[in-house]
């Protein structure tokens, strides 16, 4: 067998929902042995495919390494496992650390105090090789590790991407219920739209849907935003074979020759949107204006229209009746030929839209689980298909 030393296992981890989105992700970057997991896709790759992975995938919110698996059942043995490992190999006195932990366990309850056993391994191991310990840093450190326990499998990994990927870097401005990229990418490619044909949002908020989209259709890899990634410190980090890589993707892009439009009632959320755009390289590309959705236009002819209408949380049960009754009047009355798709977590209310659902699809919005729901608006004598 031919064994290549330089590949090994990766894990990219998404929200729930978008594992088989990712899937395809990594397939189009030739990642080799891909496994879906729960709300993560193992795959195994080289240093360059991680690298690229950090840069092109859309639906990732984190690549992580794996460095050492064991088995344990107890807070000593966890101590005795990590305290095995060589730490110098990743990082040194002067650098700093931080350990983020997620247990799944009867063994195990609490995640913090995993966290402070291994990084007591960490730092006494250090402290005796050489006499001084790293510090530990939350905000920006040197390496971050993680320590994944479900029962009595422990995996220890080092996260090559830092701060999560959905801080692609365009959005400076949130407005208050900002959908994650990731999740926005998601959507897009769950829709199906087919990235050349109009596309639009009227409900566009800071915009993230609309850029997702843009950034889609340009080809431009979402990393290409990004100045900082977490293996950048690494002390393998080759910046050269980075910055070639970073090169190939700006090479990848391409002029969006079709309609990207929206749209946002409030006109301090569509500033904020605007200024979004510019961040992001689209201000050129995409349109947004302030408007009700019951007065939105939409280009005419076909296209794809996702929108994430307010929840209703905050509102009144007859107002959010009435509202989502408003979302489904203006949909037949101003987007025949569109295929609309609706992300919501207020189940009754979307029965109010008084449309049939084409395709119903479960995730996960935050601590939120949501429906993404998918409305045919036909034209002309197919009107038929609505309830
Ligand atoms: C949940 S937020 C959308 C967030 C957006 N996806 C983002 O990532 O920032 C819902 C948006 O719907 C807008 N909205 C509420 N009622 C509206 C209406 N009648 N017409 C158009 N927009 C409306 C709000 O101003 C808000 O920006």
């Amino acid at each position: 067998m031919n064994i290549d030393k330089n590949k090994f296992p990766l894990m990219a981890k998404t929200i729930f929902g978008l594992e088989n989105v990712l899937a395809e992700e990594l397939k189009s970057l030739n990642a080799e042995k891909i496994e879906i997991g729960n709300r993560a896709v193992f795959f195994e790759g080289d240093k360059e495919l991680m690298y690229k992975a950090n840069i092109y995938l859309r639906t990732a919110l984190r690549i992580i390494k794996p460095i050492n698996k064991f088995n344990i059942r107890s807070e000593n043995d966890l101590y005795k496992n990590i305290k095995k490992i060589k730490w110098d190999k990743y990082f040194g006195i002067s650098d700093t650390f931080s350990i983020d932990s997620v247990v799944h366990s009867k063994y195990f309850n609490h995640s913090k105090y995993i966290s402070l056993k291994t990084k007591d391994a960490i730092a006494d191991q250090f402290r005796e090789q050489t006499g001084k310990r790293p510090n530990v840093d939350i905000d920006d450190p040197t390496i971050k590790i993680n320590i994944h326990i479900y029962e009595d499998e422990c995996t220890v990994s080092l996260d090559s991407s830092g701060d999560s990927l959905h801080k692609r870097g365009y959005r400076k401005n949130a407005n208050l219920a900002p959908l994650s990229e990731v999740l926005a990418a998601g959507l897009i490619y769950l829709s199906g739209w087919d990235q050349c044909s109009t596309f639009t949002d009227a409900m566009c908020g800071s915009g993230t849907i609309l850029i997702e989209a843009g950034l889609i259709a340009a080809n431009k890899a979402p990393g290409i935003l990004r100045k900082k990634f977490g293996f950048m410190k690494w002390k393998d980090y080759e910046p050269s074979l980075f910055n070639q890589l970073l090169i190939e993707a700006e090479q990848k892009i391409k002029p969006i020759d079709f309609k990207i439009t929206g749209s946002d009632i409030n006109p301090g959320t569509v500033a904020i949107a605007n200024e979004n755009l510019k961040n992001a390289g689209l201000e050129k590309e995409i349109f947004i204006e302030t408007r009700s959705f019951e007065e939105s236009k939409p280009p005419e002819g076909e296209g794809t229209l996702i929108i994430n209408p307010p929840y209703g949380e905050r509102l009144k049960e007859e107002d959010i009746i009435s509202f989502y009754k408003m979302i489904g009047d203006s949909l037949k009355k101003n987007y025949s030929g569109y295929d609309a798709w609706i992300i919501s977590s207020n189940k009754e209310a979307l029965k109010y839209l008084g449309l049939r659902t084409s395709k119903k699809l479960a995730l996960q919005n935050g601590p939120l689980e949501v429906k993404f729901h998918k409305y045919e608006m036909y034209q002309g004598s197919k009107k038929a298909k609505y309830k």
